[in-house]
């Protein structure tokens, strides 16, 4: 096999992850299908459809079905027969326990075991718990017909929603969990056309990589706004704390970021799932517990905080801007806004949330219960106060003038520390961010929660 061979793969799981991973696959001059049990996604898929949003997704989706290089079905036979190499890209939700739920992959571990003819390598993209590779191979050695050669491999992803198609394109690493030489050379050759540096590692450690890489990104976050309640009591401020502490080039300045804290589809799943996996195997990680706690109680502190501005929250109209759990998708998954909304609901606040991508996804969660808005200053008339959730590009550009002449009180309470205190004090808004001091006098009992 040489480097420059293009491949036949297999997706199996066309979400947000199995989507970009075989779209940039054909970008990359592989031959690729992707499949998913969902018919009438696939049906959309292969109209031009695409259900998620993801900057430049669809157009490379486009150019490579036009191309040839990509195909869609929702024929798991089908994507057997294709793909030599097999990536499975399912979800791993998590359980009321924390612990994954890997019925996902193994349905499909089974199927591919039960439609295979001939050697494949299967590998794991979906993030899943130590050992799960092992059981895999377990899992299809039971189903499969005769004696078929076949590898499992672990290559967990590390794309962020949001820049997906780019990050999986331009990867800081590429990490390979193989026991043979045939899946390593046959992952060499797959991922042969991008610069990035190839970790290879037993497929233990490539599972375990991805589980403390994203824990570990969680603990940072949860860090600084532990951080961020000290800096508030005494009045400093944790943005500068933040700067001063990243340009350490051993600390970093990335994931430092004080505020309503870390949401979306992976972090609280992955560090759950850590926690679970570590108890199971006799570990107490009281540490990611803590990260976890601490995670928690940023949204009742957004709370505390509307309520220091407000006192009594019924009848108050309030405005979201922002709802997907970071800006750049519509994905509303562990979204911090998702629990924001319920508390003030169950306070009988009025809620009106304003979001460029997410309020279809929205609507399917709240229907008539809240008041959806794609205009952030219409939305504004007459609020009694805007929580910024997510940090959209049309959130940091903001009339100041105009809107504390359209709001019934000038009222911020900004989740992610994007505005300055000198602009917001120069227009006389009550302001109030996370971990330093107000601008303006918070009318209610800072222990009213
Ligand atoms: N979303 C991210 O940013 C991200 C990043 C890195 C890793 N991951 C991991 O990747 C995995 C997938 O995440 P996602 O966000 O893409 O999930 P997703 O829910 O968007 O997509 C999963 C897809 O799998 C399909 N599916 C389920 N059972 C199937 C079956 N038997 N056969 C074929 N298709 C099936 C579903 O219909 C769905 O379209 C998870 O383990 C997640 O933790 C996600």
């Amino acid at each position: 096999m040489e480097l420059k061979d293009k491949l036949k793969v297999s997706v199996i799981g066309s979400g947000y992850v199995g989507l970009v991973t075989g779209v940039a696959l054909a970008e990359l001059g592989h031959s690729v299908i992707c499949m998913d049990v969902d018919e009438s996604k696939i049906a959309e898929i292969k109209k031009g459809n695409i259900p998620i949003y993801e900057p430049g997704l669809g157009e490379l989706l486009l150019k490579n079905k036009a191309e040839g290089r990509l195909k869609f079905s929702s024929s798991l036979k089908e994507a057997v027969d294709h793909g030599l190499i097999i990536f499975i890209a399912v979800g791993t939700p998590p359980k009321s326990s924390g612990e994954a739920d890997l019925s996902y992959v193994e349905n499909v571990a089974r199927e591919i075991a039960i439609n295979m003819d001939s050697y494949r390598l299967i590998v794991e993209k979906s993030t899943v718990p130590v050992e799960t590779g092992e059981r895999v191979r377990q899992a299809m050695q039971l189903y499969i017909k005769g004696d078929i050669d076949f590898d499992v491999a672990s290559n967990p992803e590390f794309l962020r929603e949001g820049s997906a198609v780019d990050d999986f394109l331009h990867p800081d690493r590429i990490v390979i969990g193989v026991d043979s030489s045939k899946a390593r050379d046959l992952l060499f050759c797959l991922y042969s056309p991008l610069a990035a540096p190839l970790i290879v590692t037993d497929i233990k450690s490539a599972e375990l990589i991805k589980h403390a890489s994203n824990s570990f990104l969680a603990l940072k976050i949860s860090f600084i706004n532990a951080v961020s309640r000290i800096s508030e009591m005494v009045g400093a401020d944790v943005d500068k704390i933040a700067e001063g502490m990243g340009m350490d080039e051993r600390i970093g300045k990335r994931f430092l970021n004080a505020g309503i804290g870390y949401g979306g589809s992976c972090f609280p799943k992955d560090v759950d799932a850590f926690i679970h996996m570590s108890e199971v195997l006799g570990y107490d990680f009281k540490l990611l517990k803590e990260v976890r706690k601490i995670n928690e109680e940023q949204r009742q502190i957004v709370l505390k905080k509307i309520k220091e501005g407000l006192w009594i929250l019924k009848d108050k109209k309030i405005v979201l801007w922002g709802a997907s759990f970071k800006p750049g998708t519509d994905d509303l998954r562990g979204a911090p806004a998702i629990d924001i909304i319920e508390a003030l609901l169950k306070e009988d606040a009025k809620v009106t949330v304003v979001d460029p991508q997410a309020l279809d996804k929205l609507k399917d969660i709240f229907k008539d219960k809240i008041s959806y808005e794609v205009d952030k200053y219409k939305a504004a008339k007459d609020a009694d106060c805007i929580l910024l959730t997510t940090e959209w590009d049309d959130f940091k550009d903001v009339d100041f003038k105009q809107l504390k002449d359209i709001m019934r009180l000038a009222f911020i309470v900004d989740g992610r520390n994007l505005y300055k205190h000198s602009e917001l004090d120069s227009h006389g808004f009550l302001y109030l961010p996370f971990g330093s001091s107000a601008v303006g006098k918070p009318i209610g009992d800072k222990k009213v929660i």
